[in-house]
């Protein structure tokens, strides 16, 4: 499943290393990113899109995974990055990742994230709504300056996925509405206003998306819209922005397109559309975030307690839970894992994979065989890449897990674990 592979000590091996020496190293539960899988998928969009002859940028979504040493890593496989809010902002330019390659996104973003924003010249602002164009209006007239921007368009399209990851919808909080004329009202105002330099429309459908249907009827309702528009104002979009959300592989059923599919599909449809409407063919622009990130991540926990209940259910509690992975309790995701410290013959048996959390819907995997397990083995959960670290939290002061990059054999701590001094660094005493 994946890259993992055993090593002659029937030890589970990542990127060249043994994850037994890992965790003797730093621990567990372990974060570990495969960083040829990063790469390679990286490259296999970039690959994609140039043997295409396609003008294009590939934008890593910063919210599946963000740490300092991402971004260098993305910057040199030839990616930008998009970042949802000053934080992931200040991380991306700390982590050498160009201004120019950064794209803001964010329904409610602050004046003073889009001020730092503007003074750290940031190649794209994706406006959202009214308000934010009147706020980056008032930055650009107080700094007398211009700001390359793009504004996101809410298509109308229902992609298939969990209601709670799904964003193209009519009844979404992101972008401007199409029907109500939201959309065509905010084009006047962009094209009117000379602070902005308006580069194109962006839209994005959802995440963990498994065909190329709703990304085809997003362009065609884009690229209709766009038309219109170009009828209408004589207004030509320089960037057609797809957004992100190619879904990935989590468990053995998961069957998702292949990331390059998905490009392929999207520029056919551009291409079609263009060709019907004879609108000039836009580059094109995507942010993948979790197909780039999810399958490269592999969490290692140590096995601790067990419980039987007498044909009930025997859970077997690891050393992490929903402190470092949310997503099963928040979307009842599904995940795969298995053993990695040995390699057992023993029949496998039906098991609950618990973590440590004060929750019962502390659950990571429910009903998965597995070989008896004994407290101190290792048990590895594979595709923890994307939206478990970025999402993980302090519930119960559980100090958050360190992350290590594994290439080649060699292993580099790229977010140490948290330590219980780190728990109380912001609290202060009341005496
Ligand atoms: N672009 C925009 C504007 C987005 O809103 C998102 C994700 C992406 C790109 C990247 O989507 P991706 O390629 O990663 O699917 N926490 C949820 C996922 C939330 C995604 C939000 N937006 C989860 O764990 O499934």
């Amino acid at each position: 499943f994946g890259t993992a592979k055993f090593n002659e000590n029937e030890h589970l091996t990542i990127g060249g290393c043994d994850t037994t020496e890992l965790v003797k190293k730093y621990g567990t539960p372990l974060f570990v990113y495969d960083v040829a899988h990063i790469r390679a998928r990286a490259r296999g969009f970039k690959e994609t899109f140039n043997s295409l002859n396609v003008k294009n940028k590939v934008v890593y979504a910063s919210k599946a995974f963000s740490c300092l040493a991402i971004y260098k890593l993305l910057e040199e496989e030839g990616l930008g990055c998009d970042v949802v809010s000053g934080g992931e902002l200040y991380t991306a330019i700390k982590g050498g990742m160009s201004p120019k390659y950064i794209e803001f996104h964010g329904n409610n973003k602050t004046k003073d994230e889009l001020a730092y924003a503007v003074d750290a010249g940031v190649g794209t602002i994706v406006i959202d709504n009214f308000y934010e164009i009147e706020l980056l209006k008032e930055i650009l007239t107080e700094k007398n300056t211009k700001q390359a921007v793009m504004f996101r368009i809410t298509p109308g399209v229902n992609a298939e996925t969990h209601d709670y990851i799904l964003t193209g919808q009519v009844d979404s909080k992101f972008g401007f509405d199409v029907n109500s004329g939201q959309a065509t009202k905010a084009l006047e105002i962009l094209l009117a206003d000379e602070h902005f330099v308006l580069r194109g429309a962006h839209c994005h459908i959802g995440s963990q998306i498994f065909s190329s249907e709703g990304f085809l009827a997003a362009v065609e309702k884009m690229m209709t819209i766009l038309k219109n528009w170009q009828k209408e104002f004589n207004y030509t979009v320089e960037v057609l922005n797809m957004g992100g959300g190619f879904g990935v592989k989590y468990t053995q059923e998961d069957d998702p397109l292949k990331p390059e599919l998905f490009v392929k599909s999207i520029v056919n449809g551009v291409k079609g559309q263009c060709e019907l409407l004879d609108y000039p063919f836009p580059e094109i622009w995507i942010e993948p975030g979790r197909s780039i990130i999810a399958e490269a991540g592999t969490t290692l926990y140590t096995v601790g307690a067990q419980k039987r209940i007498p044909e009930v259910r025997h859970y077997v509690s690891v050393d992490g839970g929903m402190g470092d992975n949310i997503r099963p309790a928040l979307y009842d995701a599904k995940y795969d894992g298995f053993l990695a410290n040995r390699v057992s013959k023993e029949l496998p048996e039906k098991v609950t994979i618990v973590g440590k959390y004060c929750e019962s819907g502390d659950i990571l995997i429910h009903d998965i065989e597995l070989p008896p397990l004994k407290g101190n083995d290792l048990f590895a959960v594979t595709s923890t890449g994307a939206y478990g670290y970025s999402m993980a939290n302090n519930y119960n002061r559980n100090p958050r897990p360190a992350v290590v990059f594994v290439e080649n054999g060699v292993d580099r701590l790229v977010v140490r674990r948290e330590t219980y001094e780190d728990l109380i660094a912001l609290d202060c005493y009341y005496h």
